[in-house]
């Protein structure tokens, strides 16, 4: 029995994540989720959105599934999902992003997965105000977070039987920082002969994929290209609606998918539940359960593929969880 803690979120969440839990039940695979609240729905009980028991679960379960939180702008709490990826120092963001039949896309075949760094970079949030018209924010980057994301990366396209791994940077202008980080990516590719090594400058990179996506495979970024660039991947495919995420550390995984509480079609049970199933198909197969995985991902893709009970954004007229149950329909058929 698999203990895993489940933070539905909020928006949309509560609907992709009974659609996807139900899948799962059906999967056969035995787990006992651990379901906290977290975010705004947290704070009138417990005073915070991130309350201590739900800290402690993920550390005890290691491993989490969550949904989208709303983070308010401006004022109010800090985003949940950065905090999380903090406290648990979980350094790797995995972003794919594949083509399935039936979504609308300019490319067929598309098979991409960006690794970003999730830690540092302009993302470490240094950042001051230079007298009262200049602002200036520190860009971090270091030996041991490069080699830990470079060395996930390859580790990742060896176990995936990926072919190439390409390293993103802008070393030509940030010769330190995105100097430093292509420096230990040529030198922890050296340890993995068998994976094809190449890098490119991240705006060559976006143009690239938009022109030939498939010479594309495995990427490994720090952290603001990882973020950009694995956006542009997710467009190629479909938007945001169709691409699952992990957050990786040592011994902690926490699987999210990419697009946010969507709070304008929050409670109408439309919402597109395909990432989460996604991020879940994700989950199953850092369980090692293949057999589940790909039964959920075979029966995904061909509710897709036929279109008849897909939700409004994929131009069908389905709810959530009647997406959901053609899904369970066909992993039994
Ligand atoms: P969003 O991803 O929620 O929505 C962007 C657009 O995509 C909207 O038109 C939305 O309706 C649509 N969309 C997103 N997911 C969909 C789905 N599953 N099915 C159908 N349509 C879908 O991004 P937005 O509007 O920028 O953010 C809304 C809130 O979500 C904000 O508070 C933001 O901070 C938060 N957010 C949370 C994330 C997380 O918890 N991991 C990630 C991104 C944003």
């Amino acid at each position: 029995m698999y203990k895993i803690t489940l933070l539905p979120g909020d928006g949309i969440g509560p609907e992709i994540t009974a659609a996807t839990t139900k899948i799962l039940a059906a999967t056969g695979v035995p787990i006992d989720w651990e379901e906290h609240q977290a975010g705004q729905f947290a704070i009138p009980e417990y005073g915070t959105p991130l309350p201590e028991h739900v800290l402690e679960s993920i550390k005890k379960n290691k491993i989490a599934l969550k949904g989208p939180f709303t983070t308010p702008v401006g004022t109010g709490f800090r985003s949940i999902n950065v905090a999380l990826r903090k406290i648990f120092d979980t350094y790797a963001n995995i972003r794919p992003a594949r083509t399935y039949p039936g979504i609308r896309t300019r490319y067929d075949n598309i098979d991409l997965v960006m690794i970003r760094e999730n830690t540092e970079d302009l993302y470490a949030g240094i950042e001051h105000m230079v007298g009262e018209d200049a602002a200036e924010s520190i860009k971090i980057i270091t030996r041991k977070g490069s080699e830990r994301i470079c060395r996930f990366a390859f580790e990742y396209a060896i176990k995936n039987n990926r072919r190439k791994v390409t390293a993103v940077h802008k070393a030509n202008i940030m010769k330190c920082t995105d100097g430093l980080f292509l420096e230990v990516a040529r030198e922890v590719a050296k340890d993995y002969p068998q994976i094809e090594f190449n890098d490119r400058i991240v705006d060559n990179m976006c143009m690239q994929l938009v022109m030939r996506p498939e010479e594309y495979d495995v990427m490994v970024a720090p952290n603001l290209y990882g973020d950009i660039v694995s956006d542009l991947c997710a467009g190629l495919v479909g938007g945001l609606g169709v691409v699952p995420g992990a957050n990786i550390g040592d011994g902690i995984a926490i699987f999210e998918p990419v697009h946010g509480s969507a709070p304008e079609i929050a409670g109408q049970d439309i919402a597109n539940p395909t990432a989460l199933i996604l991020t879940a198909v994700m989950m199953l197969q850092f369980l090692g359960e293949k057999r589940a995985a790909a039964q959920v991902e075979n029966a995904l893709a061909a509710v897709i593929k036929e279109g008849k009970t897909v939700t409004p954004d994929l131009g069908g007229t389905a709810k959530c969880m009647e997406m959901a149950d053609a899904i369970i329909d066909k992993m039994h058929q």
